[in-house]
């Protein structure tokens, strides 16, 4: 399994031969100017919630690549009606896919579309293939909810947001670390702007001194499971 990360909360997975997108936010991320979204594969796109920074792309590569896009009720509702086919999930369920297993877990959000309609609930992915296990927690608080996943999976890695303000920041990230029972960590959802800049050295090492292991990727940098 291969992840790669697009800036902000958006991530390439390439597992099992099939190319998955996360969340992609890009074209309006200037950090993420090298990246250019007319070129990156996708057979699925996955949407943890409705806000513009996860789903400004979405439309564009969907309609280019004619990827699957798996989102919760409200999501898929608002993509189909652009012609854009669309797998509906909902909280606490889990679909085989031609790549591997994807169960939809609870966050601790809000999930409305950039005109202000209704997104539904926000989720996380909790993702399985090639033998590796992660999850993606997308925009989320620090929840005793992530304490079911160790339960019934064995993480390999967690993708946690780290910039605090909107999400969880490094201090709660560690007990979500916890929580889910996976010390190996990516960070998300951090620098993009103002709200959620953070001091890389004083994250990795807060984690370090509890034994973890947090990876800061470049924009455009992946990591190999
Ligand atoms: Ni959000
Ligand atoms: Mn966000």
């Amino acid at each position: 399994m291969k992840i790669t990360f697009y800036g902000h909360a958006s991530l390439g997975i390439q597992v099992n031969d099939v190319d998955i997108l996360v969340d992609p936010f890009i074209s309006g991320n200037p950090k993420a100017s090298h990246i250019n979204i007319d070129t990156l594969k996708a057979d699925y796109i996955l949407v943890t919630h409705a806000h513009q920074d996860h789903i400004l792309d979405v439309e564009a590569i969907a309609k280019r690549t004619g990827a699957v896009v798996v989102a919760n009720f409200e999501i898929a509702t608002h993509f189909e009606k652009s012609g854009i086919e669309c797998h509906p999930m909902n909280h606490g369920g889990t679909w085989d896919f031609d790549f591997g297993t994807v169960k939809y877990v609870n966050a601790i959000h809000t999930s409305s579309f950039p005109d202000g309609s209704y997104g539904g609930q926000p989720g996380g992915f909790v993702i399985e293939g090639e033998h590796k296990n992660i999850y993606i927690a997308g925009d989320t608080a620090l929840t005793f909810d992530m304490k079911l996943i160790p339960l019934q999976t064995k993480l390999d890695l967690a993708i946690l947001p780290i910039g605090d303000n909107f999400t969880m920041g490094i201090d709660d990230a560690i007990l979500a670390s916890d929580f889910v029972a996976c010390d190996k960590v990516l960070g998300y959802h951090f620098d993009t702007f103002g709200y959620i800049e953070i001091d890389h050295e004083v994250a990795k090492r807060k984690f370090f001194e509890k034994e973890k292991d947090l990876m800061l990727l470049e924009i455009g940098d992946f990591i190999e499971l």
